[in-house]
């Protein structure tokens, strides 16, 4: 499958709550692959489905951005077991262009979810893995790094957002 388009705030499928996946067949498993060839060339560390426009409970992450498939993790339903500590790095989002902020996550994450064979599998995340699991989950949530700033800083950047959405319009249709 090809590379699929990426939604870019404020596209409303950005803000809608996923359901969680009922089966894990092949109609997932080639959303799945979609996400990660849409993940590498972006490229980017982390995509979630409503990204892509699908509002299910899908993440892809690959911290290699590529380079290693043994760090390519694809999860479904995921849901965090437990987090602890804390760290404050800068972030950005595939769906926020241009947006690089400092954001206050767990430094462990512990995760459970299904693998695209349909088992429960168990993930333990530490620095940049928490980070980019913690983002991606919140994407399911229709929640976005934004969301994690002042309300000041938030409303600036939706507002240069906005106007850059617009003038970039007629180039993406
Ligand atoms: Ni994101």
């Amino acid at each position: 499958m090809a590379a699929l388009p990426i939604r870019v705030y404020p596209d409303p499928a950005l803000r809608k709550r996923c359901r969680p996946v009922g089966r894990v067949d092949a109609a997932l498993r080639e959303l799945a692959g979609g996400m990660v060839e849409t993940l590498h060339s972006a490229p980017g560390v982390g995509l979630a489905a409503p990204q892509v426009g699908e509002e299910v409970r899908l993440i892809v992450v690959d911290l290699s951005l590529g380079q290693d498939p043994g760090q390519l993790r694809v999860l479904v339903n995921p849901e965090p077991l437990s987090a602890e500590g804390e760290q404050m790095e800068e972030e950005g989002c595939l769906s926020l262009p241009g947006v690089h902020e400092k954001v206050r996550r767990s430094m462990r994450v512990r995760v459970r979810a299904l693998n695209l064979q349909g088992e429960e599998i168990l993930l333990d995340g530490e620095g940049p893995l928490a980070r980019v699991l913690e983002h991606e989950m919140d994407h399911l949530d229709g929640k976005l790094l934004l969301d994690h700033l002042t309300r000041a800083k938030r409303d600036l950047l939706k507002r240069r957002l906005k106007k850059r959405g617009r003038a970039a319009a007629p180039w993406f249709v």
